[in-house]
């Protein structure tokens, strides 16, 4: 937090009057399933987003960004109507619209922003910079809104603003998340439904394969329909169901002959997904690591070849981690087609680990990976100071 205050003053030539900081997310188990109101594993991340904030007058707020030194931008709390290509501020600008759509209007802000969430990775930066920003404008304005309902302005965002589907899984982990545990989130009744700690000694090491995936241009959207269209035919056999979360194999297999092919493939994913989240909760409480490992794997298989949301490169990750021992499980994390892979592993292992799973992936693909060892933080928090 001092970084982020050092960095303002420079800027600003004064001191914020509140700082903030919100992480990024790493999905564990429950792939595409948030959108179905199912449920789905998910962790914070050590990394994490900060914003140090003071309120200005009149109506034009300016910000820094660490990433983007010796550079100012301006957002017109009074235009705030029009997204600009590729500009980083749009996330500010989006929870600005969806927070006036829910009755907020805060005034105007200084603020400097910094970050050590990777970008466009699948690790929810862009989550990570909205939640930083509204639990500091929130708290210096005062603002009222359940933590569900910040999730929900996150995801506006996203779903408005930039035009991409997706669930609420980034933002409610970014918020929710606990240090050393995972968090079972349930997206029906929106809350967390248990900590999940993991045992001690084991943690995840993140495989970047710095294949870029921009989700509004890929298929996510297209994904989400497909699910919803598998739902509409599941709902017409039996009323019970409202969202995939509702339907288990045998309903899906007694719906198989009316519904594309397709849709019946990234429905038996979602449906599988959420089995192996409550199958995973079960074997930790039991203390059976090796055999959730297992589940990990099973999920990539499953986004393999009923989802097809994975790439070359996520599943040359996936196989070099299914050879070597010290892995006990491994899988895409977060939308897929590019980003990231998670790596289950013993914490002592971990260097080994890293240096022969860098050195497997570049004989095989012949391109490299960054990784990180990725402690598991507390969720989203802001400090007037
Ligand atoms: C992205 C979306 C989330 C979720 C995951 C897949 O991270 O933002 O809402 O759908 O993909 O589980």
């Amino acid at each position: 937090m001092n970084h982020i205050t050092e960095l303002f003053e420079k800027q600003f030539n004064r001191k914020p009057t509140v700082v903030s900081r919100a992480p990024g997310r790493l999905e564990i188990l429950g792939n595409h399933t948030d959108y179905n109101e199912g449920f789905v594993l998910s962790t914070a991340t050590e990394q994490a987003t900060s914003f140090a904030m003071a309120p200005a007058k009149g109506t034009v707020c300016t910000l820094a960004n660490a990433a983007f030194p010796g550079q100012i931008f301006t957002i017109d709390l009074a235009d705030l109507d029009t997204p600009k290509q590729g500009d980083w501020t749009n996330y500010v600008k989006g929870a600005l619209v969806e927070m006036k759509k829910r009755g907020l209007n805060p005034g105007a802000f200084d603020a400097m922003v910094d970050s050590t969430v990777p970008l466009s990775a699948g690790m929810s930066s862009s989550a990570a910079l909205e939640m930083a920003f509204c639990f500091a404008l929130k708290t210096i304005y005062d603002l009222e809104l359940t933590n569900a309902d910040w999730a929900r302005v996150g995801q506006g965002v996203e779903n408005n603003y930039m035009g991409l589907k997706s669930g609420l899984l980034d933002q409610f982990s970014s918020i929710f998340g606990k240090k050393d545990a995972l968090i079972l989130c349930d997206f029906r009744t929106v809350e967390v439904l248990a900590n999940v700690p993991l045992p001690q000694g084991y943690g995840f090491l993140v495989a970047n394969t710095l294949v870029k995936h921009n989700l509004v241009e890929s298929d996510y959207n297209r994904r989400r329909e497909s699910c919803e269209r598998a739902r509409d035919i599941l709902a017409k056999n039996d009323p019970s169901v409202k969202m995939l979360r509702d339907a288990d194999r045998a309903m899906l297999e007694r719906g198989k002959d009316q519904m594309d092919i397709t849709d019946y493939r990234r429905a038996l994913h979602v449906i599988g997904e959420n089995e192996r989240v409550m199958q995973g909760v079960e074997l930790l409480k039991q203390g059976k690591i090796e055999d959730f490992g297992k589940l990990l794997f099973e999920s990539h298989e499953s986004s393999r070849m009923n989802f097809e949301n994975s790439c070359m490169e996520l599943d040359a990750l996936v196989e070099i981690a299914k050879s070597l021992p010290e892995c006990l499980g491994a899988r895409l994390s977060g939308g897929g087609f590019g980003g990231i892979t998670i790596h289950l592993i013993r914490l002592q292992d971990a260097e080994s680990y890293r240096t022969r799973l860098e050195t497997a992936y570049k004989a095989m693909t012949g391109k490299e990976i960054s990784t990180i060892l990725c402690a598991i933080g507390d969720g989203a928090s802001a400090e007037k100071i």
